[in-house]
């Protein structure tokens, strides 16, 4: 695993180039809405063969395990300066999983989108953490039901998952469920995602999850399947 990060200490490594680049003032108002929830179009999770991707929730593949994850693509930082993805780290990571285990995937869309600059979507998290926000996701929520494990993956925002992650573990009712998170990050390993997910899903059994640099993913996938067998 990953050198591991508190939040602190990343906020201090970035300091000059995350902090400052960002912008960052606390006590400005919050660009983000708070959320509720989402009523929005149907949306059952996608099967890892791409022709599922149309189904509805009645005729999802009838496989056991499900891969949740958020992921946001755009610029991001990376070793002290930028990049700019394509496909976001995280979901890079919960496709390896997916497709070593044959898993159906739900990835968590945002009605509204984050910003694509890093440094302004810095202030949207921030504002979002401060707030307690629930941001609203755009695509129906899935039929976990049928799911005994279920992975969920997230980047490390500010030392924690994103909090529209907490919208999605406030939505559905995992009780009874192995649970693991990952994510992926810029130093912070796991932050205190396990610690919250779970919080916000107390009935479920979280394990304590896996973490990978977000800058080493495209190199991690033998890691991260012989990671995820181990829950099978
Ligand atoms: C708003 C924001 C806040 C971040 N805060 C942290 C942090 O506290 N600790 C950390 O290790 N990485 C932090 N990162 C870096 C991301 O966790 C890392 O780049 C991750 O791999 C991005 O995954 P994604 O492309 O799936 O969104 C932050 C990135 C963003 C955009």
């Amino acid at each position: 695993m990953a050198r591991t990060m508190t939040r602190r200490a990343f906020c201090a490594m970035t300091a000059t180039t995350f902090l400052a680049a960002c912008g960052h003032n606390t006590q400005e108002d919050p660009t983000s809405e708070t959320a509720t929830t989402s009523d929005a179009d149907s949306n059952a999770p996608e099967a890892t063969e791409s022709e599922a991707t149309t189904e509805s929730q009645e005729s999802a593949s009838t496989s056991k395990t499900l891969v949740v994850y958020y992921s946001r693509a755009d610029e991001n930082y990376a070793d002290g300066g930028k990049e700019w993805l394509e496909v976001g780290h995280t979901k890079v990571m919960a496709g390896y999983i997916a497709e070593a285990l044959g898993a159906d995937q739900y990835e968590i869309v945002p009605v509204e989108p984050y910003p694509e600059g890093y440094d302004d979507c810095c202030d949207v998290a921030m504002a979002e953490q401060r707030d307690d926000s629930r941001p609203v996701i755009a695509n129906a929520l899935p039929d976990v039901s049928a799911y005994d494990l279920v992975f969920i993956g997230c980047p490390i925002w500010w030392g924690e998952e994103p909090m529209i992650v907490r919208t999605f573990l406030e939505g559905v009712d995992l009780s009874g469920k192995t649970v693991v998170p990952f994510t992926t990050h810029g130093g912070s390993g796991l932050g205190s995602v396990p610690r919250n997910v779970a919080t916000f899903a107390p009935s479920a059994d979280v394990r304590e999850g896996h973490a990978v640099a977000g800058t080493s993913v495209d190199g991690a996938r033998d890691e991260v399947v012989a990671w995820a067998k181990e829950y099978i």
